[in-house]
This record gives C-alpha cells, structure tokens and sequence, in this order.
C-alpha cells in the first residue's frame, strides 16, 4: 500500500483513466472550470487519446495525474501554446475532496513549474474563479499574483475568472 501520493505524466495508454478522472473533477467542480461536465462528455476517443499524447503536441503539454493506492486522486496539466512559447499554462487542477489538504496542488504546481523553466519559458499563467478561495489562496502561496480584469468565466456565467501569473524569471533570483 502506498502511503505517500505518486505524481506522474500521463501516457497515451493512461487515456480512459485520464478521462474518468477529468469527468469527475468537472462533475465535482463545475464552477472551477471554463469547459463543463456536458461538453467534455461528447468528446470522442480520439480527442481523449490525443489529450495525454505528448507527441501530438510536440512535448509541449505536462499531463500530470496523481494516484494514491491505485486510485486517481488528481490532475493537472501545463500546456504551452505554439503562439508564445515563452508562457506555461496550468488547465485543469483538481484534487478529489478527501485528498485535498495534503500539499498535493503545490506539489503538481512545482512540477509544472520545473518543467516550465526547462522550456525555458518566462511566466506561468492560469485563470481562477474569484470566488474559488480555496483555488485563489493555493496560487497565492506559491507566488501566482492576479493580473488584467476579470472575464467571464465562460459564456454567459455570472461567475468571473481571474488571470494570475507566476513571474520565472524572479524565481531564478532566489
Ligand atoms: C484548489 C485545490 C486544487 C487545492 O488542492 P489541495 O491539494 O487541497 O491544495 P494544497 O494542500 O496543495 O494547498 C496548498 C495551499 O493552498 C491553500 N489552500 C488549499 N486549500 C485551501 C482551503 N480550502 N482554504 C484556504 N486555503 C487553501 C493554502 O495556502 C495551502 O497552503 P497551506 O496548507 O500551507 O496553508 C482543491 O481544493 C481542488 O481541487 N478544488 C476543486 C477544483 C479547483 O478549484 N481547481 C482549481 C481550478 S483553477
């Protein structure tokens, strides 16, 4: 039995276990996410699949999950974009309810971050529901700092997403 929770990337075989985990996390946390429970559900395989295949996207996306005793626990994902390569993005953080509170986000958070740093590039962006103060406070205690003006969480939702942004250049400081 392990006793501490393993973080990994996933891999093009980890696809339905991948999708099981991202369902839940968005039936579980509709209000934390752009995309919804319904949209995501009329995916197809090959969309799944293509989502945790590295080489689909030239080592430009992390796909991190989190198991612990076998089970799925979390998720997250850092992803590039070709259209400026100098920002990391975190997409898709959940950690199941009896998981949260053991440092896991900041540990998945760390590992995007490495991984951002030897892509060389320069700030980590993310959006965050404003009311979301368990989300707001994890990204704060890493050093995230909100940026820009709130937006709509998606279209039409009265809930409001935040940019924050992790600086890398100031972490190579310390
Ligand atoms: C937000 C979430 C990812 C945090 O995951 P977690 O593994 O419990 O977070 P951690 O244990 O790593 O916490 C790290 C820091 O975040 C902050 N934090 C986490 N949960 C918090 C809470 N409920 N209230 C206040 N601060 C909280 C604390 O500063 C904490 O540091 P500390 O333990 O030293 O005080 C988790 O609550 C979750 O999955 N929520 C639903 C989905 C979601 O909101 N995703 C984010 C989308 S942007």
């Amino acid at each position: 039995m392990a006793t501490t929770p393993n973080i990994r990337p996933l891999t093009p075989s980890d696809w339905q276990r991948y999708k099981s985990i991202r369902l839940r996390s968005l039936e579980n946390s509709p209000d934390a996410f752009g995309s919804t429970f319904e949209r995501e559900l009329t995916l197809t395989d090959e969309e799944w699949q293509a989502r945790v295949n590295p080489a689909l996207r030239e080592g430009l996306a992390l796909p991190l999950i989190v198991e612990f005793d076998g089970n799925a626990v979390g998720l997250a994902c850092g992803v590039i974009h070709r259209a400026d390569v100098s920002v990391a993005h975190v997409y898709q953080m959940w950690i199941s309810p009896e998981m949260r509170g053991k440092g896991i986000a900041k540990a998945l958070l760390a590992q995007i971050k490495t991984w951002a740093v030897n892509m060389n590039c320069k700030c980590i962006t993310l959006g965050v529901t404003t009311n979301n103060h368990a989300a707001v406070s994890l990204y704060k205690s890493f050093g995230f700092v909100a940026t820009g003006d709130v937006e709509e969480l998606r279209a039409g939702s009265a809930l409001r997403s935040q940019t924050m942004v992790f600086e890398l250049t100031d972490s190579y400081q310390h």
